[in-house]
């Protein structure tokens, strides 16, 4: 019934996109059109250990308590550490589109990393957008961009792929840091095919890539994230993904990311009328 239950015990409050962490690992198929799965990333916790934000209050202290109306939990961002911030963000903002970009590093090599800030913003001319955050703070107390943040903003091109279930857990790959210097699609097992329009190669194996070319880069927060807006020059598909001049949503067989580790598949659709323009 409820797809967000928060708990509050010891006065953390966690996330659990389906009211039990362990249902989620095994919802694929389940009846009800249920379609969450977890990613193994070892290096951080599973969604069930995920402790969202630390609440200060008692949750008695949130009700507004108007006869006959649901409870509401409020959440006020100011009493958050930026990581609880970000920890609602990614469970009340979904699901997300996963941008898997390519870009090129300084000495040539190849860089991949998945982005889930992402969205379209126009279409005349149309235009992406990726949000990339700073590195964790380092031993001299500077938060550098992320390599795609730099490679952006030095070469002003790159590709973001579309990501099917076939090339999730390749994709999850690409969030590590590899050593300078790899070629991060020969490490995963990855073709290269040259672009067009730019210089970053392709995911070959990837259903979709767009070549884009950067617009601006707009810095915002206190933690300092850009948003990465590029022109979309060039979209490449997979023709057995086409029938009749269209994408085939089913053969695209994307997913997208829930919140932690949890993704979603697009393999449950339904249509629903717009009502008629007066
Ligand atoms: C599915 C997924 C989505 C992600 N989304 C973002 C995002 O929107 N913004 C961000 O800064 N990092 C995001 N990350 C983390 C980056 O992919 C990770 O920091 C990566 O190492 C950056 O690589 P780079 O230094 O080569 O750019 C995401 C990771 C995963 C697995």
């Amino acid at each position: 019934m409820s797809s967000l239950t928060i708990f509050n015990s010891a006065s953390a409050m966690r996330f659990d996109l389906a009211g039990s962490a362990s249902r989620i690992s095994t919802s694929s198929d389940a009846p009800g059109g249920s379609s969450r799965f977890l990613l193994d990333r070892p290096r951080r916790g599973r969604a069930s250990d995920l402790v969202i934000a630390q609440c200060p209050f008692s949750r008695d202290n949130f009700r507004d308590g108007h006869p006959g109306r649901r409870h509401q939990v409020k959440i006020d961002p100011a009493t958050l550490t930026a990581g609880a911030a970000y920890g609602w963000q990614a469970a009340t903002i979904l699901p997300r589109p996963i941008a898997w970009t390519s870009t090129l590093n300084e000495d040539g090599t190849p860089n991949l990393a998945p982005f889930s800030f992402f969205t379209g913003v126009s279409s005349d001319p149309p235009m992406v957008l990726i949000c990339v955050s700073r590195r964790k703070q380092q031993p001299d107390g500077t938060r550098p961009p992320k390599d795609t943040w730099r490679n952006i903003e030095r070469s002003g091109e790159f590709v973001i792929h579309v990501v099917n279930d076939a090339l999730g857990q390749q994709m999850d790959t690409t969030s590590r840091e590899f050593p300078p210097g790899t070629d991060e699609f020969a490490a995963i097992g990855l073709t290269k095919a040259a672009s067009d329009r730019i210089a970053p190669p392709r995911i070959a194996e990837a259903p979709v890539a767009m070549e884009c070319r950067l617009e601006r880069i707009v810095e915002v927060g206190r933690g300092g994230t850009a948003i990465i807006i590029g022109e979309l020059l060039l979209w490449h598909v997979h023709d057995d993904l086409m029938i009749d001049g269209r994408l085939d949503l089913s053969r695209l067989d994307a997913i997208g990311l829930m919140s932690g580790c949890t993704y979603t598949r697009t393999r449950s659709r339904f249509e629903m009328r717009r009502p008629p323009q007066k």
